[in-house]
Parts: structure tokens; sequence; C-alpha cells
């Protein structure tokens, strides 16, 4: 039977149980580790992309995004608590819906934090050349960027060559060379087996709150209320349009601000009392993150507006895309970089405070991005290794695959690849466009988190669930039906990423996986085999 194969819930937490690892986390840490994992590219860079889809109404882009993760998170947390392993929603779904969906979700989880860690990498990358630029190291365009490759490619598939994207072929760069060197860098650390400590993650969490709140600060004072209008230049959105503009379209590109609070459900195994402290640190560090983004997001507006650019002939450009890479590079050309509009920049937060007139704490800003966002680079491909590692504990990807290095004890093979994977990515690919890709995937996950929550409550109502989704029946469908909302609300090309993802995802487990499954061959408990647990199951303090 297709989805016949169900890993009994029992042998999950057996499995954890023997793992035996170091609890030692608790609800405080949990919920620095969450905003560790969540404040990252999607603000300090995205904000400019959500700017240009919904104009103004990008608040309410914020509100949309942030109100489905609260219900996925509620999901999630009920989840957790019941089954405190790591492996997050790729363990839940081989519980609940059985192997085959768990394998197309785990499948889907690379999207999330393998392109995840390539968008991030990308928003370092704007940052790190801006600094440099600050002190008068010029970093050319041509190795920090990909815009005029993605301009010929354009044109190569056919596209008109006008004269924006002739500015963008003119001015703009090859490859993302610095992005590669972060994610190079961060591979190393992975392999050489450098887990983020509690400590270092709070200083960096401290550093980006801090930035946060200075931008509020030197914002909210000067907001005009005229920069709101008009509020939304581009409509509500429509899902069954493949433009991806409008209050949606930017909800669900802006959606990646807040993806990385499943890190907490992760860690669940390493937290004391995780019935009441995974909970607690999914929504707490999810409630902070979303009150910080709509002050931020209001003080973006508010002290320089936040109306989309559009092509000579009058038409909203799309994010990510060689026309409006090569409308901005001309607006700056003629108009000088102080005239650059908001959904243009690089680094939104930092060139809202320039143009405010605050350039040295807008350095700041950038310096704290530049310091932080390795970290959430390091959190999501650290999360990749460990769906990985599950999967290949389970029997559905090789075990040579996740071989450990002798030395390290790390999965040093498995690492490397991820790595490369990432840093290909992150060299050609706009922000925008990883950051949507990776969120096709994450609303695959979510949307499996929240049916299988209600199943279970279905297939196994007696199991002691210490924490509660509060009215479930509610909620679960609000999340299935927000993740369905935002996917729709995609430009089409990411919205295609997923079938197409999917599709290989199928091939190989048919091919492959289905037949060494540990469960489709009886083996239930745990694999014990010390090549399948590496360094991963390090305590994170
Ligand atoms: N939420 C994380 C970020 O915005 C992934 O960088």
């Amino acid at each position: 039977m297709l989805f016949g194969r169900v890993k009994p819930l029992d042998a999950i937490l057996a499995t954890a149980e023997k793992k035996g690892l170091h609890r030692s986390l608790g609800a405080f840490q949990l919920t620095m580790l969450g905003i560790g994992a969540v404040i990252g590219t999607g603000i300090f860079v995205l904000t400019s992309e959500a700017a240009q889809k919904a104009g103004p109404g990008m608040l309410l882009s914020f509100v949309v995004a942030g109100f489905i993760c609260a219900v996925a998170a509620l999901c999630y947390s009920e989840l957790a608590s019941m089954v405190p392993v790591s492996g997050s929603a790729y363990t839940y779904t081989y519980a609940v819906t059985g192997e085959i969906l768990a394998w197309m979700v785990g499948w889907a989880l690379i999207l999330e934090y393998a392109v995840g860690a390539s968008a991030v990498s990308v928003g370092w990358s704007n940052h790190a050349v801006g600094l440099l630029n600050g002190i008068g190291l010029h970093v050319p365009a041509a190795i920090s960027n990909a815009d005029a490759l993605m301009a010929h490619m354009y044109v190569a598939f056919g596209a008109d060559q006008t004269p924006d994207i002739a500015q963008a072929m003119a001015t703009g760069g090859w490859i993302n060379v610095p992005a590669i060197i972060v994610v190079a860098i961060v591979t190393w650390l992975l392999i050489i087996g450098t887990t983020e400590s509690a400590r270092v993650n709070s200083i960096l969490v401290l550093i980006k709150i801090a930035a946060l709140t200075a931008f509020v600060a030197l914002t909210i004072p000067v907001l005009k209320a005229e920069n709101f209008n008009p509020f939304m230049p581009t409509g509500f959105g429509n899902p069954f349009s493949s433009s991806g503009l409008g209050v949606l379209g930017a909800a669900a590109s802006i959606f990646f601000a807040y993806v990385g609070f499943d890190a907490v459900s992760t860690a669940a195994e390493e937290t004391k009392n995780p019935q009441r402290n995974v909970p607690i640190g999914l929504i707490g560090s999810l409630a902070i993150c979303t009150v910080f983004y709509i002050l931020v997001a209001s003080g973006a507006i508010g002290a320089i507006g936040a109306q989309p650019v559009r092509s000579l002939a009058g038409a909203v450009l799309s994010p990510g895309t060689p026309e409006i890479a090569g409308r901005c590079a001309a607006i700056v050309a003629s108009a000088g970089a102080a005239a650059e509009p908001l959904v243009c920049s690089k680094e939104a937060l930092v060139h809202v405070l320039d143009v405010i007139n605050w350039p040295l704490i807008g350095r700041l800003v950038g310096l704290a991005a530049v310091l932080a966002l390795p970290s959430v680079v390091l959190m999501m491909m650290f999360g990749q290794t460990r769906i990985f590692f599950t999967m290949a504990r389970d029997g559905l990807l090789p075990a040579k695959l996740a071989s450990v290095h002798p030395r390290f004890r790390t999965p040093h093979v498995v690492t490397l690849l991820t790595g490369m994977a990432a840093a290909v990515a992150a060299a050609i690919l706009p922000v925008g466009k990883l950051a949507d890709y990776s969120n096709a995937g994450t609303l695959f996950a979510f949307f499996m988190v929240a049916i299988s929550v209600m199943v279970l409550r279905r297939t196994d109502p007696g199991r002691t669930r210490p924490f509660r989704t509060p009215a479930v029946f509610v909620v679960a469908p609000l999340a299935i039906i927000g993740c369905v909302v935002l996917y729709l609300s995609l430009p089409l090309t990411a919205k295609l990423v997923l079938p197409i993802w999917g599709a290989i995802g199928l091939v190989i487990y048919f091919g492959y996986s289905r037949s060494r499954s540990h469960v489709g061959r009886g083996m239930m408990d745990v694999v014990d085999d010390p090549a399948l647990q590496p360094e991963v199951a390090k305590p994170l303090h």
C-alpha cells in the first residue's frame, strides 16, 4: 500500500531515548535560538522586494505572513511537544501520514534549508559589499552580483532586449563571489565541528535586536503620513495570477523573514522539559520577531516611502528580474545614489538610514548584518545536515553519504555537498528568487505539519499531548489555507519549483529509497551504527 508505511511514534521516541542527548536548553535559550534563526536576510534585504510587490501595503504583508506562521507554529508546538526529537516536520509526517509523504517533506526541507542558506548568503554579500564600499574598498559589480548573467539568460531564452535589460547587461555582474565565500566559510566551520554555542547565539541576537531597535528609534520620529499613500498601489493580490504582485504576493516573499522558528523544534531533543519550553520558544520567538518587523517596516515606509518602480511603459516591474535591476541602475545613474528608491536597494535598512542622514548608524546596522547573518546560514545548513541524517538513519538515503569524518566526527560528505549546492545557487541567483524557492518548500512542510496534527488527533486521541494546539480544528485548517494561499501567491517560477523538485524526489524515492527503507524492511528500531550518530547529536550550549 502506497501510504501504508508509517513509523510508529513509540519507535521514534525510543530512538531519541537511546541517543540520550543532554537536555540543557531552557525556554529563554530556545526563544533566543528561534530569534537567532529568524532575524536575517528577510528583514534586512527582502523589505525592498516586498515594497516593490506591495508598496506601503507590505505592512499588511508582514501581518499576513506573521499570522500564517503563528498558526503553523501552534501546530508545530503540539507535535514538537509530543515527539520531542530532531528531524522536525519530516519526523512528524513519518509518524502520521507515512513514509512517502515524509520523504516528500524531507525533500522539500532541502529547499527550505539549503536554498534558504543561499538566500541568506546573498543578503550577507550585499551588506559586506556595502560595508567595504563604505570604507573605500570598492568591490566591482562584476563579482558581487549576477544581474548581467541573468539579463543574458533572459535574452537567450527569448525575452526582448529592452533598454532596462541592456542596462543590466552593461552594469550588472556575473558572479556573486562574497556569497560563495560566506557559504565556503560556514561549510568549513560545520566540517570542523562548529555548532553555535548558546552564548554566541545570544550575543548575535542582541546585536540584531540593537540594530533593529536603533532603526525603529531613528525612523519612526521622521515618519511622514503621505509616504503611506497610495497604500496598495498594486492591490491586495490574487493567488491565481502569475505576477506575484500585491499584498499577498509580498506576503508570500516576506514569509522568508519568519522562517527559521522551526529550528526550535529541531532542538527539542536537547531541551529541558520540552513539553513546556518548546511551545514557549516557538511562539515566543515568532511573536518578538513579528513586533519588530512591523515596527521596522512602518519606519522604512514612513521615513522614505516605498512605492514600486515601474518600467518606462508604466508597468510595475517584478523584483529579481533584469528589467528592475536595469531600471534601478538607470535611476541611480541619472539622479545619484541618494535618489535610489527603497525598492532598488540591496541593503534596505542601511539605505533608509543613509537617506535620512544617519550614515554612521547605517553602517553599524550593515555591520550588525555582516556579523549576524553567517549564523543564520550556519543554522540553516546545520538543519540540512540533520534532516539528511535522520533520513539516512531511516535508510532512505545512502549511509555512505552520511559518513563521518574520522577526526572531526562530523558528517563531512553531506556537509560538503550541501555547501557546494548552496554556493552555486548563491553565486548566480538573486536573493528574492532564492527566498521564493525556499518558501515554496517551507510552505509544503508547514502544510503537512498542519495536516499531521489533525490526523493524529483522530488516529491517536489517547496519547499524552503536553501542549495542545488551541481550537485545533480551526487553527490547523487556517494554517493549511494560509500555506496554500501563500504558495499560490508566489511568482510562477517559484510555484513551478516545488512540483519539479517533488517529481525528482519521487523518482529517487521509487528508484532508490523505497526498497532500502528500514521501516519498509521491518526494522522499526534504532540504528545504532555509530557512523549514523555523528556530531549532530552535540548539545547546543
Ligand atoms: N528568516 C531568516 C532570514 O530572514 C531565514 O534570513
